[in-house]
């Protein structure tokens, strides 16, 4: 399998995540999916709440489970997202972009050349580095 075929998984796992997704109160619906550095890949989808400041993204969800799993070292993380509406067959209109906050969760985690995708569809993804994303960040001092 080549690299191009693991982003393409990535993203679909990313999709699949994304049907999990409970967000009632945005209807803005996002998946992601976090590769580890030993090929495992962890799954998250956002969380809203009914008082809306407790809600979690889809980034963090995976994070989330994958550190307190015992995951330390991650290779990338796929995002798609879109409304309830919002797909079309295997795709959505619009890349999603990970929140502020997310990549923050990210630079605690991981180094400068950790990968972002993010996807329409599987065949359609913009790839970035957490660097891209994150310039001149505040974090431990690893990165
Ligand atoms: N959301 C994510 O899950 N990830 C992002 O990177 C951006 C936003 C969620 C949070 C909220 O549930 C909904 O999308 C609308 O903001």
């Amino acid at each position: 399998m080549d690299g191009r075929e693991r982003d393409t998984d990535l993203i679909r796992a990313a999709m699949e995540a994304r049907e999990q997704a409970y967000a009632p109160y945005s209807g803005y619906l996002v998946g992601a999916a976090l590769l580890t550095e030993d090929g495992e890949i962890y799954q998250g989808c956002n969380i809203e709440n009914a008082s809306y400041g407790a809600a979690n993204c889809a980034e963090r969800t995976a994070f989330f489970k994958a550190v307190s799993q015992g995951k330390r070292d991650f290779r990338a993380i796929a995002v798609v997202g879109g409304s309830r509406e919002a797909r079309q067959g295997d795709g959505f209109p619009d890349m999603a972009y990970p929140c502020g906050i997310c990549r923050q969760v990210m630079r605690e985690f991981c180094g400068p050349d950790f990968r972002i995708l993010v996807g329409r569809s599987p065949e359609d993804f913009k790839e970035y580095t957490l660097d891209e994303l994150l310039p001149e960040s505040f974090g431990p001092a690893r990165m």
